[in-house]
């Protein structure tokens, strides 16, 4: 299969609605990544989403609307707290999880009861989905382990030959994966941190609970509260080590053990000080380029042939809770905690 590379025009777009009517799937640019979108209620259609990925079966996707109306045929209840957080944080980067209605495939759900649904702010995400005339599903559209995708270059890489047309959107501009909630709870479950944070949710819904996967590897023993928190994710070929600490004890640490294909993930401000490649993934105190530059930078490593990363901590709180509970699992919880 040949690719589209299709652009952001009149004419790009109602290729790529067309497309998504047909059963085919699309690279589509969403405020957070871009995402592997095909027609939600199309089975077949959402089955190709997993082959074309290499995604766990059991890992349910997210159905993406432009309209809040449309998710009253999607679910089979609102409670009031997801009314709130949808008023003040939809469109945008926030999925909520909610008892599904019978018209959502089992392959979407990957077998639950529930459905996560999100109305994204692109507004090429949303014109296509009002284009298409269909609720989409869409993964981060990155082949399954590796970094989320933030350009339409990225999913051409992962891609190309895989899936009917990506749309070139530009760079998403949060750069971290939506923020999930599950509404079926009470209170309300933070499942995965991202661009709505902790307090922008206690804000609206007051108490709100933060499952323990968001910072630490589940148990053999346990279950998954979001199936996506089992898998090794984010994952570069390079090994990445995290390192917990002060900057001078971050610097320290990374001059001490450089060596052949040893590079630093670091902030703009450390490269002067740093005697190894580096790979800077945003500024020390902007979340928000953090979260922008994350995965761009994870993939930039391998192309810099750096196979040992030491990566320095972002802060826990807010946005960067999102960026640490990413970093720790491209490290695959590999954490050295500096004195
Ligand atoms: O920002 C985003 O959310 C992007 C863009 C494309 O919208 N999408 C995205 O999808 O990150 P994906 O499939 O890479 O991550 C979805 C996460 C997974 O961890 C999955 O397990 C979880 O949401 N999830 C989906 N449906 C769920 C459900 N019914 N219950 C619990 N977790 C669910
Ligand atoms: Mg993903």
């Amino acid at each position: 299969m040949k690719t589209e590379l299709l652009t952001a025009t009149e004419a790009g777009l109602a290729r790529a609605a067309w497309l998504l009517q047909q059963g085919e799937l699309v690279g589509i640019p969403t405020e957070t990544v871009y995402g592997l979108a095909a027609d939600a209620q199309n089975e077949a259609a959402v089955k190709a989403i997993f082959v074309a990925k290499g995604r766990p079966q059991d890992n349910p996707l997210i159905v993406h609307i432009c309209e809040e109306a449309q998710l009253g045929t999607l679910v089979r209840e609102i409670p009031q707290a997801a009314r709130q957080l949808a008023k003040a944080y939809w469109p945008g980067p926030l999925t909520m999880i909610f008892k599904k209605a019978a018209c959502i495939p089992d392959a979407v759900s990957a077998g639950l009861d529930t459905v996560a649904v999100r109305l994204p702010s692109h507004p090429i995400a949303r014109e296509l989905i009002r284009l298409s005339g269909c609720p989409l599903a869409a993964p981060s559209a990155n082949r399954s382990g590796v970094p989320s995708p933030t350009t339409a270059v990225r999913v051409m890489e992962d891609m190309d030959g895989r899936i009917a047309a990506v749309v070139d959107g530009g760079m998403c501009d949060v750069g971290v994966e939506s923020t999930v909630v599950d509404m079926t709870k009470t209170p309300p479950r933070l499942l995965r941190p991202g661009g709505v944070t902790p307090a922008m949710l206690r804000d609206v819904v007051g108490e709100i609970a933060v499952d323990e996967a968001v910072v630490r590897p589940l148990k053999e023993s346990e279950v998954a509260a979001s199936p996506g928190m089992k898998y090794k994710h984010y994952a570069p070929n390079a090994r990445v080590v995290l390192l917990k600490g002060t900057q001078e004890d971050y610097i320290a640490y990374v001059n001490a053990h450089a060596a052949n294909g040893v590079g630093a993930l670091c902030f703009e401000e450390d490269v002067p000080q740093l005697a190894a490649p580096c790979v800077v993934y945003g500024k020390r105190s902007d979340a928000a380029t953090q979260a922008a530059g994350l995965f761009d930078a994870l993939r930039r490593l391998d192309e810099r042939g750096i196979t040992l990363a030491y990566a320095v901590c972002p802060s826990e709180e807010e946005l960067s809770l999102a960026v640490y509970n990413r970093l720790l699992r491209a490290a695959g919880f590999e954490v050295i905690t500096l004195a």
